[in-house]
């Protein structure tokens, strides 16, 4: 018998390959997006994974406007930390795993190498202090929830959310025809959406539990990740560095944030290929998708 999965944020960038993925592997998948199941809502949350018996719940939902969250750090913790304490009691009664993903912000950019699992956290603002509140929520219910800490991450799915991501954020100011300022003093780990399904998965299977890293495996700075993005779509905009001081955002977020794979590869999971591959292949799928 196929093993029965739920993907709960099933319309985000993760959500949609996750659902994609676990499809291929030939699970039985129920994917709800917020519209079918808010998981703020703790009776919405127990009704679905009581109706469908999962033996796998894997949560890609999230509120992920770092910035916007500094003026409604309430809206931020409630589906950031409260809505995973739904979640991993819900997980509890049902017996079902639980696979939650959160976020390099939880670290504060003081490290000078990629960061590793055991580091210790000290989020810098609203959106990463209730990212940490999810974790400790998933951990404190349940022994063998999976915990895996992602970056910058972007996937087609990006093309049909609000949110998008920061490579059509790119493309969109490159069609606008005015010089681009980037950062180039923050350095982070982008991760393509499909792949970070992809180990996720292969982590589920070979039984892992606890924290894992899944970043998208060399440290890049946001100004290189631009310089990819631009060299992968062939186009040529004015791109100019910028650096913390001179471009000021409401939210403080960490300068230095990539994320070691050495956990997941001593797991004997696939490392992740250059990001310069990756974006070939999500300029061909947005090809394909936008025709
Ligand atoms: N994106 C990044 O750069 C990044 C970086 C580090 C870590 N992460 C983490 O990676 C995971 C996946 O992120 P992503 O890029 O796939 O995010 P995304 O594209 O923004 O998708 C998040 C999804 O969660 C849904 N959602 C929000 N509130 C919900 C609620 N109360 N109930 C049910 N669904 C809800 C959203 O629905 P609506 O569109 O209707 O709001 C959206 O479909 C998240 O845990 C995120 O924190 C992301």
């Amino acid at each position: 018998m196929s093993q029965r999965a739920v993907v709960f944020g099933a319309s985000g960038q993760l959500g949609v390959e996750l659902v994609r993925e676990l499809r291929a592997r030939r699970y039985d998948v129920k994917g709800w997006d917020r519209t079918q199941v808010d998981i703020t809502d703790p009776a919405a949350v127990e009704n679905a994974l009581a109706q469908f018996d999962a033996q796998v719940v894997f949560n890609s939902a999230a509120y992920n406007q770092v910035d916007v969250a500094e003026k409604e750090p309430q809206a931020a913790f409630l589906v950031n930390g409260l809505a995973v304490r739904n979640l991993a009691l819900a997980c509890r009664q049902v017996d079902a795993r639980l696979v939650h993903f959160s976020t390099d912000y939880v670290f504060d950019g003081a490290a000078r190498h990629p960061y590793v699992e055991d580091d210790p956290t000290h989020p810098l603002g609203a959106y990463a202090v209730s990212k940490l509140a999810g974790e400790l929520y998933a951990q404190a219910y349940l022994d063998t929830a999976l915990v895996v800490r992602t970056s910058g991450v972007f996937g087609p799915g990006g093309l049909n959310t609000a949110r998008g991501n920061f490579v059509e954020l790119m493309l969109r100011l490159a069609r606008s025809g005015n010089p681009i300022r980037v950062v180039e003093d923050h350095v982070a780990s982008p991760t393509f959406a499909p792949l970070l399904a992809a180990r996720t998965i292969d982590l589920v299977e070979r039984e892992q539990s606890g924290v894992f890293h899944v970043g998208g495996g060399t440290p890049t700075s946001w100004f290189q990740f631009a310089r990819l993005i631009f060299q992968a779509a062939q186009v040529e905009p004015m791109l100019l560095a910028t650096n913390e001081r001179e471009y000021r955002t409401p939210a403080r977020r960490p300068r230095y944030s990539a994320l070691s794979n050495a956990k997941m590869e001593r797991a004997g999971l696939e490392p992740l290929p250059p990001l310069a591959q990756v974006l070939v292949s999500y300029f061909e799928e947005r090809k394909r998708k936008t025709g």
